[in-house]
């Protein structure tokens, strides 16, 4: 049986994540066969240069020679126990010595787990039912956080944006438009005590990258503050992405719980949440927030992510990380001026939106011209450029891309721009 065919008939739509599945692009999906630095190569023989980077955690660009050390060492001593690892601890303290804010944390295999785990905690510290997330934010694919709202607080609208899900698992979800200080404010009034927990990610990266006004995180720290409801940094993102501290060093804002994933498991399933002992302490064995995994913890993976933390932790590497983006991305911006396209980036992480000439929040999203994205997406494929696969997605860029990578594919986007925009 051919690849593509076994696929399709064995596995639920062809993938094990939908985004994959090229759907919304309408042509058939990529199939990998390896990475190497800045590159894949799919299984016809064709290489990429990758601005994907398996969705972000890749920093270190593919197959990376110490990460592989690491990891094979690691395998070779047993790949799983289901028995506490020194590993663990030491993944832990360096989590910590980047990120004071994680003072203890708990190991998970994926994101998902993790915003989970996180708001379960949260409602366990405080004794409210509430969590406040915002329209267009992602937090994996947990039920009540499945939730599309209206916009603006008198308009909310509590429906899951996923059949399976009961309207009584999403009523204690509040959905508000992000870098809305009205909206925040109101909704805090309304229900006064009751919310447990606001999440959010600080620099949205799930409808295309979209930043958090530094006044709108100074107030949303000060009423969660006021209002004793914990505030939940998903980095999950973010974690690494672009700088040592990760967005709550950018913003100068320490959350209460944080979430990590991608970078933190170097290319392995990991992912974490942490925060301050009083309320970590709450998670089983020590309090009542049940939490557990077959898997979590996982030594190989542990070594993964600590030789992929350890490699971002020397000098220079994230002014390097900006310089290949401004590099990369500064033309770019400066071509599209006046077009129907805007460029939103922090770091090393960006989105090309078609369409609106500015995207701050998730009503711009509306206007984006998704046709001109399918043809750019086919465009950039048949160059060799691989971007993340959907329009209100991030693309990344790692210190696996060389100048030439990078000069390379800003000839193909200028080239792009001139022609088409
Ligand atoms: C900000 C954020 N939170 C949570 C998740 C869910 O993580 P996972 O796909 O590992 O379950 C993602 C995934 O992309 C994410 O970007």
């Amino acid at each position: 049986m051919k690849t593509r065919e076994c696929l399709t008939t064995y596995l639920a739509g062809g993938v094990n994540s939908p985004v994959r599945s090229f759907k919304h692009l309408n042509r058939e999906p990529l199939i990998v066969d390896r990475g190497s630095g800045a590159y894949i190569t799919d299984i016809e023989g064709q290489s990429y240069i990758d601005y994907c980077g398996s969705w972000g955690s890749l920093i270190h660009g593919h197959a990376h020679e110490t990460i592989l050390e690491q990891a094979t060492f690691f395998l070779k001593k047993g790949s799983s126990f289901g028995i506490t690892t020194a590993i663990e601890g030491e993944l832990a303290r360096f989590v910590n010595y980047l990120m004071p804010s994680m003072e203890q944390m708990r190991f998970v295999c994926s994101g998902t787990e993790a915003t989970m785990t996180a708001a379960r905690l949260a409602r366990g510290f405080t004794g409210r039912s509430y969590i406040v997330k915002f329209i267009g934010h992602y937090h994996g694919h947990a039920d009540f956080f499945l939730v599309q709202a209206g916009s603006g607080v008198l308009h909310l609208n509590q429906t899951a944006s996923s059949s399976g899900i009961p309207d009584s698992i999403v009523k204690h979800t509040l959905c508000l438009p992000f870098n809305d200080e009205k909206a925040l404010q109101e909704l805090f009034k309304t229900y006064k005590d009751q919310i447990a927990a606001v999440i959010l990610e600080p620099v949205a990266g799930n409808m295309g990258v979209v930043p958090a006004s530094r006044s709108f995180m100074n107030l949303l720290r000060k009423i969660t503050e006021e209002e004793k409801t914990l505030l939940i940094f998903d980095e999950v993102m973010t974690g690494f992405r672009f700088s040592k501290g990760s967005a709550q060093s950018y913003y100068g804002i320490t959350p209460d719980i944080t979430t990590l994933g991608k970078i933190v498991g170097g290319g392995f399933p990991v992912a974490c949440l942490g925060g301050r002992k009083e309320i970590m302490r709450h998670l089983a064995p020590e309090g009542t927030v049940y939490q557990a995994g077959t898997l979590a913890g996982n030594p190989v993976a542990m070594a993964a992510g600590l030789a992929s933390l350890k490699l971002l932790d020397k000098e220079n590497f994230y002014e390097e990380l900006q310089e290949k983006a401004d590099f990369l991305l500064q033309p770019v911006e400066e071509a599209i001026k006046g077009k129907k396209a805007c460029l939103n980036r922090v770091g090393s992480m960006f989105t090309l939106f078609f369409g609106p000439e500015k995207v701050t929040e998730a009503a711009d999203i509306k206007h984006l011209d998704n046709e001109r994205f399918k043809n750019f997406y086919h465009a950039m494929l048949s160059e060799g450029l691989y971007f993340s696969p959907a329009h209100n997605e991030a693309s990344f860029i790692s210190q696996a891309h060389s100048f030439d990578d990078l000069l390379k594919t800003r000839e193909v986007l200028l080239n792009y721009v001139c022609k088409y925009l």
